[in-house]
């Protein structure tokens, strides 16, 4: 990591914050951005605000960076004019900017609402097609498609992350089994930086017991997490009451079951 060049956006949020922390703590050399001000770490650290939406801010954001942790956008579901700017065009004016200035490779937030409408009892891989559960869920997907053919085509590198619930602790039966931990994305971040690949999707999770992915991938390439959900299992009784709800039977919960009209019987198996 030491002397690496890391673009990180979205460095002003959640995840953002803390991922920029543990890079100035590894000794990367770190241009830190997002769309609202924030304060610098440390000397290794260089700030620029603006707004991802704008091709030229990302292209100067761009100049001179080794690798890119991209983390900007909008973290929720919405309405298509609030998530293309944010998370579709903003995307591709990174990846363009990213080919233009020649960076080697991306490391991108995506989000598990790429598989969502997949059942919690299936036991999905990185090899499953993608089944997304929401607008949110769309744009993640659309992010993943552009990542592979800028690293197939133009050989930017990229390391897709699908990012289940990131908290200091789960806080739901549900985050038993999507919860990651701040210490082991920050794993998977190292390797998304370091490891040798072209083009990979992850599971964005910790070693939870009640996972529904298999994240074989991820620990082929190095990926030993270190939490595991299960810890905090006693916190959230069993409810079998519960169980039949809409948004406790696929594995994108309540963001699956929003606005949802149809039959969820009609979702084919894996
Ligand atoms: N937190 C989670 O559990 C989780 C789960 C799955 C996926 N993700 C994904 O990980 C990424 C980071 O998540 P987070 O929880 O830190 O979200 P967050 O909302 O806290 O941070 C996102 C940051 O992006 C910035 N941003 C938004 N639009 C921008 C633009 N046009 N230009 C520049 N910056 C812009 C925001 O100001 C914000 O600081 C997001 O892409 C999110 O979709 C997060």
């Amino acid at each position: 990591m030491k002397g690496k060049r890391i673009l990180m956006t979205g460095a002003a949020g959640v995840i953002g914050s803390d991922l920029r922390r543990w890079l100035v703590e590894q000794g990367a050399t770190l241009r830190s951005s997002d769309i609202r001000p924030f304060g610098q770490l440390g000397d290794q650290e260089e700030i620029v605000i603006g707004d991802l939406c704008d091709a030229g801010f990302a292209s100067r954001l761009c100049e001179g960076v080794d690798a890119i942790v991209h983390m900007a956008g909008r973290a929720k579901e919405g309405q298509w004019t609030d998530l293309a700017g944010p998370n579709i065009m903003a995307a591709t004016h990174l990846w363009d900017a990213a080919h233009t200035h020649g960076v080697e490779r991306i490391v991108y937030g995506s989000s598990n609402h790429v598989v969502g409408f997949y059942r919690p009892e299936e036991k999905i891989s990185n090899d499953d097609p993608q089944r997304p559960d929401s607008r949110y869920a769309i744009t993640k997907a659309f992010g993943e498609h552009l990542a592979s053919v800028y690293a197939y085509k133009f050989g930017v590198k990229a390391f897709c992350i699908r990012i289940g619930s990131y908290r200091p602790e789960p806080i739901s039966r549900r985050e038993l089994s999507t919860w990651i931990s701040p210490r082991d994305l920050a794993a998977l971040v190292e390797i998304g930086l370091n490891a040798d690949y072209v083009f990979e999707t992850v599971f964005g999770i910790s070693a939870n017991k009640r996972a529904w992915c298999d994240n074989a991938r991820a620990h082929e390439l190095g990926y030993q997490p270190r939490d595991d959900a299960e810890t905090f299992a006693a916190r959230f009784g069993e409810n079998r009451e519960e169980a039949g709800k809409l948004e406790n039977q696929f594995q994108g919960g309540g963001s699956a079951a929003k606005e949802f009209l149809a039959d969820p019987a009609l979702i084919p198996g894996r």
